[in-house]
């Protein structure tokens, strides 16, 4: 017996969103949705061809209880941390960073001739390691494997598995999977994304099917938020179509949510920002080495 495949359980067009120090990006769930996306978060996205929508950046800012996943599609953000890491995430690298018990971070997107465009993804800890040490994963495109499908398309695997290849990010308690799917026009995609996980798309080019034969089309900018079922199918429109599939296992447990930091209670949360005041939010801290 085949798994059922799942169904588009809620849609998500994504809303006009100023950020950071003033970065114009498209938010497409957030804090409105908890608990529906439960164990993630947030999912923003940028992209602009006019660099005053985007030059400002991400100045110095904490982090507390969560993952931040910074994938770049096309452009640079220059980064430096509390943890001495620096550097750039380069057109199709990925920064995972583990907040852990705080890290203090920059995410400054730098100008290109072209188009900036990316994703932001958060992923909620655990209650048990919110206050773990931080961990930070960089990860430039070349460690990122990509799988052919059988009708021309290709998958980058950035965490989890397909078609063989296993994503580098590994070892997670909420075993999430991160894929970027490209089909050729008219091609059809199945995963299996086991019961009881929580699973999302976002459509970033062309158009297509997601979900049984018959489902509506999803335009690029939407996200789609499916219902439970042990697969997902993609169908892609007359002009191919590219998107994010993310699963992973949901945490049920309280979110307490303020800005960058998200705990468990409204008092994880008070004494984080007592702690950001006194000046001993970051338990780890490294100088930054220049490379
Ligand atoms: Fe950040």
């Amino acid at each position: 017996m085949t798994a059922p495949i799942r169904t588009i359980a809620r849609r998500f067009p994504g809303v006009p969103t100023l950020e950071g120090a003033g970065v114009r990006l498209r938010r497409s769930f957030a804090n409105a949705e908890v608990p529906l996306f439960d164990p993630f978060l947030l999912l923003d996205r940028f992209g602009s061809s006019e660099p005053a929508d985007y030059l400002a950046g991400f100045p110095w800012h904490p982090h507390r209880g969560i993952e931040t996943v910074t994938y770049v599609l096309d452009g640079r953000v220059a980064h430096g941390d509390t943890l001495g890491n620096s550097g750039v995430i380069a057109s199709g690298d990925v920064q995972w960073m583990n907040s852990g018990s705080g890290i203090v971070h920059q995410e400054m997107p730098q100008r290109t001739d072209g188009t900036f465009r990316g994703f932001q993804l958060w992923l909620n800890l655990p209650a048990r390691e919110k206050m773990s040490t931080p961990a930070y994963r960089g990860l430039e495109q070349r460690q990122i494997p990509s799988v052919r499908t059988d009708n021309g398309g290709e998958v980058k695997v950035v965490a989890g598995t397909f078609g063989g290849a296993e994503g580098p990010v590994r070892g997670l308690s909420v075993e999430p999977t991160y894929l970027d799917v490209r089909l050729t026009p008219g091609e059809r995609f199945d995963v299996e994304v086991p019961a009881g996980r929580t699973a999302f798309a976002h459509a970033i080019e062309g158009s297509g099917q997601f979900g049984p034969d018959g489902s509506d089309p999803v335009p690029a900018g939407e996200t789609v938020l499916f219902g439970d079922g042990g697969s997902v199918t993609a169908t892609a429109g007359a002009s191919g179509t590219r998107f994010l599939l993310a699963s992973a296992r949901p945490l049920h447990e309280p979110v307490a949510w303020y800005g960058p930091i998200v705990m468990n209670t409204r008092e994880q949360l008070a004494e984080a920002l007592l702690e950001l005041r006194r000046g001993d939010f970051v338990k780890e801290r490294r100088p930054i080495v220049e490379a």
